[in-house]
């Protein structure tokens, strides 16, 4: 073997061209997905305090946005709504004419051609801010599974391409599979929150979409931090269950994990970048401590080599911006 001072690894290095001939991990705007969340009422533009730069959009407002994020070249939007009320079973969330049945709509109207993916949970449209109907204070599984099926099919019914349901109840691809295939929307494609870990990043979007437990923890139903096997099973299992993609989520805390499933699978696989990773990086920017920009092409590109397909980001339109700048 070739070694110093012969060997010099400094030698790929120097010279930019040749650096850039040589980088293997390449980030493009297509690899990016843009959250959304939309809320009823007109003209609101609504900025989310711990979440710099996030809005809450009513519909009116959609059309700027969406062209702005064509114009970055990113491909996908996914959907999370603020409904006009809540109660004890989340019923806004499958109403035909609900914010997200409408937000489907509409944005299908502006712009045929972007991929819209749902959130599909009810913790921002029950009145306890569970992930499932309640049964004796616990989040009952099988109960859920049915009102998961026809959020699920609400969505296709408006036009959904990808659902992705994020309740972490058991069962819920099969479930949400059977249901879109009985009623004939069997091009519509699951994108499950298979490693979806119980974690405190969440914060921020609990504020953005008020989906906040008013009780407990999700502890019950989402992944301990701790553990490696458990979203592995969780994986296979949802595979097993006719997911198209599986997710994990969050992302930089969980790069090993993405490592772990991109390696034991075949299916495309998701990370979501979330808020709290979002609020944390925006809060050193505004305290002028890190190089924004460069910080997040970092952290989406690190995402990216651990073997993530697709990248769900609050940043995504910050970097797309800079690549394209760059390019
Ligand atoms: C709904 C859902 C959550 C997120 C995405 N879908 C919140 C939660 O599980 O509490 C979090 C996204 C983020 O933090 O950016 N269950």
């Amino acid at each position: 073997m070739t070694k110093f001072p012969e060997a010099r690894l400094r030698r790929l290095r120097e010279f930019p061209a040749l650096r850039n001939i040589l980088q293997e991990t390449r980030l493009s705007a297509s690899d990016l997905v843009y959250p959304l969340f939309v809320t009823h009422g007109r003209k609101k533009r609504i900025e989310i305090n711990s979440m710099p730069g996030v809005l809450q959009f009513s519909l009116d407002n959609l059309e700027v946005e969406i062209a702005e994020i064509k114009e970055l070249g990113i491909g996908a939007v996914l959907l999370f709504g603020l409904p006009e009320s809540k109660d004890t079973v989340g019923s806004a969330s499958y109403k035909k004419q609900g914010i997200v049945q409408e937000a489907i709509r509409h944005i299908k109207d502006i712009s045929p051609e972007l991929l819209v993916i749902t959130d599909v949970c009810l913790c921002g449209y029950t009145d306890h801010g569970h992930c499932g109907l309640l049964r004796d204070d616990k989040v009952h599984n099988d109960s859920t599974l049915e009102v998961l099926q026809t959020i699920a099919v609400s969505h296709a019914e408006a036009g959904a391409d990808i659902v992705a349901p994020s309740a972490m109840m058991d069962g819920q691809v099969f479930a949400i599979r059977s249901a879109l295939d009985t009623y004939d929307f069997s091009g519509v494609a699951i994108m499950s929150y298979s490693a979806k870990y119980s974690s405190a990043f969440y914060g921020p979007f609990r504020d953005a979409a008020d989906s906040a437990p008013k009780f407990g923890d999700r502890f019950g139903y989402q992944i301990d931090p701790s553990n490696v096997r458990q979203a592995l099973q969780e994986v296979v299992f949802d595979i097993k269950e006719s997911a198209d993609i599986v997710m994990v989520k969050p992302a930089l805390p969980y790069l090993d994990m993405i490592v772990r499933i991109r390696q034991s699978s075949n299916v495309p696989v998701a990370a979501y970048n979330v808020s709290g990773e979002y609020s944390m990086v925006k809060a050193a920017e505004g305290n002028g401590w890190i190089d924004y920009t460069r910080v997040v092409l970092e952290i989406i590109t690190a995402i990216k080599r651990a073997g993530a397909d697709i990248i769900i980001s609050y940043h995504s339109k910050d970097v797309a911006r800079s690549l394209s700048i760059n390019c």
